[in-house]
This record gives C-alpha cells, sequence and structure tokens, in this order.
C-alpha cells in the first residue's frame, strides 16, 4: 500500500476517533453503523454497467482505505431516486453524491448540450480534450451555481440507435417511428424530429416498459446500457451509428463536501480520481465486449454505417447546431466544433 495512502487512513481514522467521537471503538470493523460517515451515491444504470461498476469500486476502495469509517453506499438502478429526481436529491441533500448524464445537467445548465451535437466527436479522446479545456472548466462551474460539486468525468461511450420494425440505414429510416430520448434536452428533441420521428422523452427506468409495450419504436444508447438493461429484447436492429457521447459528471452535495474533514475529503478525491482513471478503461472494455455479446444474441441484426451514410446522417441533422446556437449562443457551439475539428473529428464538410 503507498506510504501516502496509508498516511491519509491514519489521518481519516485519528480524525473520525479523536474528533468528537472518543468513546467510541477504535478497530474500525467494530465502528457501529451509526457512528460512521455515510455517503450516499445515487445512480440510475444498472449494477453492472461502466457507472454501476466504478461507483461500486469506489465504495468497496473507501471503506479498505479508511478501515470502515467512511461508507459510500451506492444505490443502482434507481431504485432510490430516478433520473427526474436525483438531482434535486443530491441539491436538497437527501443523497451526497450521484453521477447524471451530462445530457440530462441541460435540465440546469444548458450549455452542456453542446456534448449532444450529433457526428461531433469521433473519438473519445477528442471528448476529454474539450472537457479539459477553459471551455470545459466554464461548463463544470457553471454547474456550480446550484449548490453541486463537480468531482469527475466517468464515461459510457458513443450512442448507438435500435429499433423495433426496420433496420435505420438511410435518415429517412427513422421518418414517422417514435423515438425514446432522455430528459432535459432540446438537442436529442430536436435530432429525431429532424429524421421525421417523434421524440419521446422518458426516464432511464421507463425505457425497457416502454419498448416492451411498443409505446416508442426505438431509442438511442450505449451499447453497455443496452446490453446491461436488455433493451435489445424487443429491439432487433442496431445501427452502429456513434453518433452521440454519453457520459457523466460526478456530483457531490457542495455544503456536505465542503463539511468534510479535510482529510477525508482527500482521500475521497485521491480515491476517485483513481478509480475515475479505471472507469475509462472499464466503460471502453465493457462497450467493446457487449457488441460481442449482442452480435452473439440471435435475431438481432447489427449495421455498421459507413462513412458516407454517416455523411448523409449529418447533413440531416445539422440544424441542430444552429438550433443550439439559438438557444445558447454561438461562441461555446463554435468552439467545441473547432475542438472537435482540431482533433480531427467532426464530418469534413463540417470543418
Ligand atoms: C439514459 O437515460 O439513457 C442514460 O442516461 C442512462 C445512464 O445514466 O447511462
Amino acid at each position: 500500500m503507498p506510504v501516502r495512502v496509508l498516511i491519509l487512513i491514519l489521518a481519516v481514522a485519528t480524525t473520525l476517533i479523536i474528533g468528537g467521537c472518543r468513546d467510541r471503538a477504535y478497530d474500525g470493523e467494530q465502528v457501529a453503523p451509526g457512528d460512521k460517515l455515510v455517503i450516499r451515491f445515487s445512480h440510475v444504470t444498472a449494477e453492472n454497467s461502466p457507472k454501476g461498476l466504478a461507483a461500486q469500486r469506489f465504495a468497496d476502495l473507501i471503506r479498505y482505505r479508511s478501515q470502515n469509517q467512511v461508507e459510500v453506499q451506492v444505490f443502482a438502478d434507481s431504485v432510490l431516486y430516478q433520473d427526474g429526481e436525483e438531482i434535486e436529491a443530491l441539491r436538497v441533500g437527501k443523497v451526497e453524491m450521484i453521477a447524471p448524464a451530462t445530457s440530462k445537467l441541460a435540465g440546469l445548465v444548458p450549455e452542456w448540450q453542446v456534448i449532444d451535437l450529433p457526428y461531433l466527436f469521433s473519438s473519445v479522446d477528442q471528448l476529454h480534450r474539450f472537457l479539459d479545456s477553459p471551455h470545459g472548466a466554464d461548463l463544470y462551474s457553471r454547474l456550480e451555481e446550484y449548490g453541486v460539486k463537480p468531482l469527475a468525468f466517468w464515461d459510457n461511450g458513443f450512442k448507438q440507435l435500435t429499433s423495433r420494425s426496420r433496420p435505420l440505414i438511410q435518415p429517412s429510416d427513422g421518418a414517422g417511428l417514435r423515438f425514446r430520448v432522455m430528459i432535459n434536452n432540446q438537442v436529442l428533441v430536436s435530432q429525431f424530429s429532424l429524421l421525421g420521428a417523434e421524440p419521446v422523452p422518458l426516464l432511464f427506468s421507463e425505457v425497457s416498459g416502454a419498448l416492451e409495450e411498443a409505446k416508442v419504436d426505438g431509442q438511442e444508447n450505449t451499447l453497455s446500457n443496452i446490453y446491461s438493461k436488455r433493451l435489445y429484447t424487443h429491439q432487433p436492429y442496431i445501427t452502429i451509428s456513434d453518433h452521440g457521447y454519453l457520459g457523466y459528471v460526478v456530483l457531490a452535495n457542495a455544503e456536505f463536501w465542503e463539511s468534510l474533514p479535510g482529510e477525508v475529503r482527500e482521500l475521497l478525491e485521491i480515491t476517485l480520481a483513481e478509480v475515475t482513471l479505471w472507469e475509462h478503461r472499464e466503460a471502453s472494455r465493457m462497450n467493446a465486449e457487449d457488441l460481442v455479446s449482442l452480435a452473439g444474441e440471435s435475431g438481432i441484426q447489427i449495421h455498421y454505417q459507413t462513412a458516407e451514410e454517416r455523411a448523409q446522417w449529418f447533413e440531416k441533422l445539422a440544424p441542430s447546431y444552429s438550433l443550439l446556437k439559438h438557444q445558447i449562443g454561438a461562441e461555446l457551439v463554435d468552439a467545441v466544433v473547432a475542438a472537435a475539428a482540431e482533433g480531427g473529428g467532426g464530418l469534413p464538410g463540417f470543418r
């Protein structure tokens, strides 16, 4: 165990035991549940998703490194709060940590919708570079105005399209169909409207039922979400389009975070940084592995969008860029397009 971590553990234990806990047991294993520092971490995806596994790894490492003095309780699969509720639950202190999709942060800060622009990024590295730029820093700091503390960015992956009734090859194949979209997001709504389809905003917990009951005909999601939530069960057609990116901002309740003893906060932040690097690798591995698993499912047809088809889809969806400029101003949209183009991303005709 690195000396720095050992020192931190001792510091955490000392702070918690000496600071107001003199009559408590010294052995972490013996500490009563009421004496622990409990952090509730709520999220909406399956336990075996990139976010679910990372949240659990964070919890396990913190329990071990703090010798049971700090307990991160993970509530997966919307069991505590659904996506429509989790940000509010965090803000009012009903939970201490969440990791919502950037697409849903648009409910607080519409500028986050730049990440949803179709066919913008062609690699996750481009997206990371944008988020590490001053424009990304500005996006994070806008969240802080709402009493939440951004701690990390977790990947999921590029979104793909699925459908019940027909393969989605040409942009016109989506016309007349109903597609589930994530809540709070005008870019996603405009994307499907531009296809001549009907966008239907639904919570993540509602998607599987809506597909089963044919309330919607299709949806967009990452392969890891499609596989872990079995969203392919009623969706035999999958198009590998990589048309948009799904990732998460790990958020804490700001007041809670600032109130933590410095050593505890440092242990949490160091561990989260380490888990974040692991999560980025794991998300990429899982999406690749889930593609193989989906290809092995009987009755599933997978179409890989060609470069020519990508150009056609982009042309059809390009007005969503102007719509977003209209909503949040041109500066940020132009900046993200320039950042993607610099990194070799975006589509040729758009640079
Ligand atoms: C969705 O609603 O489809 C995703 O945002 C779920 C998630 O958190 O990955």
